[in-house]
């Protein structure tokens, strides 16, 4: 692995002063203690089947009890920030919002700024996205989560990926609440960005700035430059991408697809298109895409079905993760440069929200080399002028991802399932390594 040990000695570029350094989880994924009120997740993992390894988050890591420890962690990571999610369901429960005050206060003692993602999937069971009033009620408990941390957070994220969680979750079924709605999901996708929009007014309401929203992007490469491939790579791109980013920052939906949302979506792209002090970008890879070839595809642990109009290709030519991903750091600078050149000046700072990568391991030099490779190609979006302003690894502990039960891990720190002891892998001391170079 020359190549690695080159990658990991040569010294990160200098990014500006004030550069936002931090990791990332979701309350699922890690908290545990499910004595709250039940998520669509507790319900999908409790179904046979549904998560690989059999396994639901009930413990995850549990964080829950152990959050003191995960700060001291990050206290040692020396990271500026860190971003977890509020969990719905544990604020509908009686004291569930102690936890979260607890944990912030902890943070705020260690010296690292809370960053709170208000949905990251867990929607408490009684609700439904197909709903437009859960846009509301998304709203109300955006306030009362407001109301009692606002003092102390003051950077905020809405949604986490609301394009994977109405494409996984609700057109696809293979994440909470498992439905197979295909095309008839589209709603879902309106009421979260509805419900987005109103909880920027909530938040500003509240009192709070520093608005942004977590969404998923990744470069669309056409299989082939024939018209079907590029036609197909066109229309994956308008529903993994442009269908979330350009309502929030053009106002509008791509075309075609305004007319199969539900409601007043003239008036509701105004509630919509609230502009946002910044915008966050998770990203993981590109995808290849082509014509359909009318088959079945298993793309990324999923099964995609052979009626839709695409199919998903191989990235040939570059390493890929345990999870089978594509390695391609370049494509990061390529998203970042297409997202400016694309929005201008309606684009608002960005941050990366989410990167990482899943390996086994806790000599983990693969990771090393996948973090380096993406922190060079954000330095060089920031010199082809691209305002970013912080980067945060996912994630900080191994923890439940998802679909996958425990067999994916993302962390910087390994949890042993079995005692829930922390270990933190090599990855952790060269992150602490590179952020401490920093001066
Ligand atoms: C995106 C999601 O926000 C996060 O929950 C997930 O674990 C990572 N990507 C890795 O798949």
């Amino acid at each position: 692995m020359a190549t690695d040990a080159r990658m990991a000695t040569d010294p990160i570029p200098q990014f500006p002063p004030g550069f936002l350094w931090g990791v990332s989880t979701s309350a699922h994924q890690i908290e545990g203690a499910a004595e709250r009120e039940p998520s669509v997740w507790d319900a999908f993992t409790a179904e046979p089947g549904r998560v690989k390894d059999g396994s639901t988050a009930e413990v995850a890591c549990d964080h829950y009890h152990r959050y003191r420890e995960d700060v001291a962690l990050l206290a040692g990571l020396g990271v500026d920030a860190y971003r977890f999610s509020v969990s719905w369901p544990r604020v509908n429960t009686p004291g569930g919002l102690d936890f979260y005050d607890r944990l912030v206060d902890e943070l705020c003692a260690a010296g690292v700024r809370p960053v709170v993602t208000l949905f990251h999937w867990d929607l408490p069971i009684t609700l439904d996205w197909l709903q437009r009033d859960t846009a509301s009620r998304f709203a109300e408990y955006v306030s009362v989560v407001a109301g009692r941390l606002g003092d102390r957070v003051h950077k905020w994220i809405t949604l986490n990926e609301p394009a994977e969680h109405t494409l996984l979750g609700h057109a696809l079924g293979a994440h909470a609440p498992g439905r197979q709605l295909m095309f008839d999901a589209l709603p879902v996708a309106h009421h979260q960005l509805l419900a987005h929009g109103l909880a920027v007014r909530a938040l500003r309401a509240a009192g709070a700035s520093d608005i942004g929203i977590a969404n998923s992007h990744g470069p669309t490469w056409p299989a082939s430059q024939k018209q079907e491939d590029v036609e197909a790579a066109d229309f994956y791109d308008v529903l993994l991408n442009r269908l979330f980013s350009d309502p929030l920052l053009l106002g509008r939906y791509p075309e075609g697809i305004g007319e199969l949302m539900p409601g007043d979506v003239h008036s509701d792209l105004k509630v919509i298109a609230e502009p946002v002090d910044w915008y966050g970008i998770n990203y993981y890879a590109p995808t290849r895409v082509g014509a359909p070839q009318g088959a079945e595809i298993e793309f990324g642990g999923l099964t995609l079905p052979a009626e839709l109009p695409f199919s998903v290709r191989e990235i040939e030519g570059h390493p890929v993760t345990d999870f089978g991903w594509p390695v391609v750091p370049e494509a990061l600078t390529e998203l970042l440069t297409g997202f400016r050149a694309r929005y201008g000046d309606r684009l608002p700072p960005v941050v990366i929200t989410e990167n990482g990568c899943s390996y086994e391991g806790v000599d983990d030099q693969e990771r090393i080399a996948y973090l380096d490779g993406h922190i060079r190609a954000l330095h060089r979006a920031l010199e082809a002028g691209v305002d970013v302003r912080g980067y945060f690894v996912w994630s900080l502990l191994d923890n439940f991802e998802w679909a996958e039960g425990y067999a994916r891990r993302f962390g910087l720190v390994h949890v042993d399932y079995k005692t829930l002891e922390r270990t933190p892998k090599a990855s952790y001391d060269w992150f602490r390594d590179l952020l401490r170079a920093r001066g």
